[in-house]
Parts: C-alpha cells; structure tokens; sequence
C-alpha cells in the first residue's frame, strides 16, 4: 500500500466516522443555537457549594439536541440510534460540566479536551451496547472532533451564537 493510498484510506474513514456520529454532532450543536431557560440544575448548588451544572445546560438545549439528533438518525434510516447517541451526547456534555463546576470552574470557562470530546464519549457509551462501532470509527472521530469542534465554535462566536470563541 502506498502513502497516498494510506491517506485516502484515513480520509473514507474518518468520512464514514463522522456520518456515523452525525446526530451526536447535530444533538452538541443545537443547544449552542436553540438553547436557553431553566437550567437542569435549577440553579441549586452542589455540597461544594458551587452550581451543580450551571446555566449552560438547560432543559430546553437538552430536549432539542435529543429531538435533533433523533432527526438526522431517522434521515439516516436509524432514528433509535439518532436518539440514543444524542442522549449519550447530552450525557456526556453534562458529565463534563459537572465535573467543571467542581474544579471550580465557571459556566463557559475552557477545559481542553474536556470540552471538545465529552459529547463523544457519551454518544459511544450509550450507542456502542446498541450497535458495534469500528474501533477505527472511534479512533477517527477523537482525532477529527477537537479540530472541527474548535472551528465550528469560532464561528458561532463570529455569528455571536456564543459570547465565547471555544
Ligand atoms: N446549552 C443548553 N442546554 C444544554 C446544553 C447546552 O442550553 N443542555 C447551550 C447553552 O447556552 C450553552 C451552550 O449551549 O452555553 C454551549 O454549550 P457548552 O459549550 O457545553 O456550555 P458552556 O456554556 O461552555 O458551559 P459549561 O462550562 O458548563 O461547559
Ligand atoms: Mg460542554
């Protein structure tokens, strides 16, 4: 096998793994566009005294990320899986701010890694006891997320979707 025949192979793949977690992708978006109101935590503290969430994850983001996520998987012939990757995306997201809340830090402030890869942890914990997910699907989407996340969250700070640019 040639190089360029390795980078075309590394290209399909990662092509094939971001068309897989496509309703992951689409559940973390749209909360940052639609999102807003009651906070799941309804503003209550955890024993640390700090926010147990925050306002950055509300009930209305979560519903609509589950809803858009069920979407694009019904488009996509597979609206159970839509709908459980979105759920482990939301999961995942509210894990990370959990977690944020107990290092201290506030709504919105940065934690690398963290933040770029939380919804894709959820989505493969939920969705891989439902359906086998290549192991090169999962190596493709950690390495090909944080980029796209960084990019995508640029522009929705340039669009002023997000007060932030990460
Ligand atoms: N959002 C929401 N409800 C959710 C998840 C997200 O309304 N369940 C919206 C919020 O407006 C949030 C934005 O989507 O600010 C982006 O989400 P995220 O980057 O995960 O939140 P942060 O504001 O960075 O908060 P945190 O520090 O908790 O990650
Ligand atoms: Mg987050």
């Amino acid at each position: 096998m040639t190089w360029s025949d390795m980078l075309v192979n590394c290209l399909v793949t990662a092509g094939k793994a971001i068309w897989f977690f496509l309703p992951a992708y689409f559940a973390n978006a749209t909360p940052v566009v639609l999102g807003g109101g009651t906070p799941i935590d309804l503003g209550k503290n955890f024993l640390d005294g700090r926010r147990i969430l925050g306002d950055g994850k509300t009930f209305r983001g979560f519903f609509l990320a589950l809803a858009a996520g069920t979407l694009i998987g019904a488009l996509q012939q597979r609206p159970f899986i839509g709908f459980i990757m979105s759920l482990g995306a939301m999961l995942g997201d509210m894990a990370v701010s959990f977690l944020k809340r107990r290092l201290g830090l506030k709504r919105g402030d940065p934690l690398p890694v963290g933040d770029q890869l939380d919804f894709v942890a959820g989505a493969v914990a939920l969705t891989a006891p439902v359906v086998s997910i290549p192991l090169s699907y999962v190596i493709a989407i950690v390495v090909v997320t944080p980029p796209i996340h960084l990019g995508t969250n640029a522009l929705a700070y340039l669009l002023k979707l997000k007060d932030r640019p990460w």
